[in-house]
């Protein structure tokens, strides 16, 4: 494979523009960091967000949008976090931070705004799915990895649009390469390795850079479980057909993913049922 310094300074093109890409905002870090305790603190929570207007607004607007079931006209931030989960909420403070960057078509990747915020809604509850399955209650950051797991698709497109169009070709002409490998080819990085550089310059936790780093990387995925259970994950929900794009039959998965996952055989299919359903439910509340 030729890496030349051509594709050098396509890498480097990208990483100098990550730095043009606005702070994941600060108000929506705290908020993420307060709901990783065990016991969640709905007012320090309203504290938190209420000094965002932007957020504040979004919060409001995506929890009154149709079916996220809730049974009455929210119209403040602490009826709103008493009547969602907590995946619910972080789900919807990252949206109302990223659905600024999600309001076209990602081109080369084959994905709709609709599509790849399904997939990624999906891969979280998968995730959270799979965890509590294996004997994991609310791992640490899990949800959030899964959630952002294909953030540096957006990245890309967003910067090296122009680079994308040859992406579908190498793939239609190296019928033998995974996604990954193309992707290398073609920008010098993959998707995982640009969104983990995104997140860790928005000071995300290490471990959560780090599965998404190797969600198609198949030697890394085995080396955590939250790093496991993030590409399991996204290999469970593209195999669903939930908001698939180009990539979705172009990886190579480990035998030993399971295993390093700490997931049993029989836990797929009920983790499957169950994310279809809360998708379904979900979806129908955020594209009506
Ligand atoms: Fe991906
Ligand atoms: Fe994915």
């Amino acid at each position: 494979m030729n890496q030349g310094s051509g594709l050098a300074a396509v890498l480097d093109q990208i990483f100098e523009k990550l730095d043009r890409i606005p702070n994941f905002p600060e108000t929506a870090q705290r908020a993420l960091r307060l709901l990783q305790n065990e016991e969640i603190d709905f007012r320090e929570l309203e504290r938190i967000v209420r000094h965002d207007a932007a957020i504040t607004a979004n919060f409001l607007k995506l929890v009154n949008s149709a079916a996220f079931g809730l049974p009455r006209k929210v119209n403040t931030l602490l009826q709103a976090f008493s009547l969602l989960g907590i995946n619910q909420i972080k789900f919807v403070l990252i949206a109302s931070c990223l659905g600024q960057y999600l309001k076209e078509p990602i081109k080369g990747y084959n994905l709709t705004p609709e599509e790849i915020w399904t997939h990624s809604l999906a891969c979280g509850l998968m995730s959270e799915a799979l965890a509590r399955r294996a004997g994991l209650h609310r791992p640490e950051n899990l949800f959030t990895a899964a959630l952002l797991h294909d953030i540096g698709k957006i990245v890309i497109h967003l910067y090296v649009e122009g680079e994308l169009e040859n992406l579908q070709q190498v793939l239609r002409e190296n019928p033998e390469l995974t996604f990954m490998q193309a992707e290398w080819m073609v920008l010098g990085a993959d998707h995982g390795i640009v969104g983990a550089e995104l997140l860790r310059r928005w000071e995300f936790p290490k471990e959560v850079y780090f599965a998404v780093r190797a969600h198609h990387d198949e030697s890394l995925m085995l080396e955590s479980r939250l790093a496991a259970l993030t590409a399991l994950s996204n290999a469970l929900v593209n195999l669903m057909g939930l908001g698939t794009g180009v990539d979705v039959f172009a990886y190579h998965l480990p035998e030993e993913l399971l295993k390093a996952a700490g997931v049993s055989e029989k836990d797929l299919y009920p983790a499957i049922v169950e994310t279809f359903e809360k998708t379904e439910a979900l979806k129908a509340s955020l594209f009506s």
